[in-house]
């Protein structure tokens, strides 16, 4: 029963808002902030390592539910030139569909979840994430994802972009036909190919596509 309380806390702070992307809600935009800002944005920065490798394995991958590889590479705003350096911070829900904490973690990064972490693009702008797949909110209309946020070196500050999620996610179509995909960094929708018993895709990301306030560089 504590278990429960404490995952239906966990999942409070994504009801009110419309798609729980980075949790933010049109009247907390922050004008002068790059990606307008959101709340629990800082989170990012919780348990951050300083040295982050351009491949990184969620505590996920172990744990009950499909493999899945998510791999990329991250472009400049133009769209060709690959982008070193960035961080991506990603997190998700877990098999279940819970932002469920673990025991001893950071108070601070609970609302997340245990299945987050971090990797920094390499010289060629690459980064891959060995994870599960995340399961939707129970008994909601939400398409299952995987949050993402990415922290360039000569940006101000963090932004979030679209989220990962499933074309083979029945929720999908009807969720965006009624809240359209923002394209933040492009689209996040992927296509996962079934190898053995891991999924496998690709997932690009273009810095500063549709991120408001982004900088003219
Ligand atoms: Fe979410």
């Amino acid at each position: 029963m504590k278990t429960l309380i404490v995952y239906i806390i966990m999942l409070i702070p994504c009801l009110g808002f419309v798609s729980c992307n980075g949790q933010t809600s049109e009247k907390e935009v922050n004008t002068k902030m790059v990606g307008g800002g959101c709340d629990g944005c800082e989170i990012m920065y919780v348990g951050m390592p300083k040295e982050i490798r351009s491949e990184d394995t969620s505590p996920g991958w172990n744990e009950k539910g499909q493999k899945l590889i998510v791999s990329g590479t991250v472009f400049q705003r133009n769209g060709k030139t690959p982008a070193p350096n960035v961080i991506i911070y990603y997190w998700q829900t877990d098999n279940n569909g819970y932002y469920s904490p673990k025991k001893g973690m950071d108070k601070r990064a609970e609302r997340h979840g245990h299945i987050r972490g971090w990797v920094k693009t390499d010289a060629a702008g690459k980064y891959t994430i060995k994870t599960i797949r995340p399961a939707p909110y129970p008994d909601q209309t939400l398409p299952a994802h995987i949050h993402l946020s990415v922290k360039e070196p000569d940006v101000a500050n963090e932004y979030y972009t679209d989220e990962i999620n499933f074309e083979d996610d029945q929720l999908l179509i009807p969720y965006f036909k009624k809240y359209p995909q923002e394209n933040r960094g492009g689209s996040g929708i992927v296509n996962p190919l079934t190898k053995g018993n891991i999924q496998i895709t690709k997932h690009n990301i273009i810095l500063g596509l549709n991120i408001p306030g982004y900088p003219k560089k």
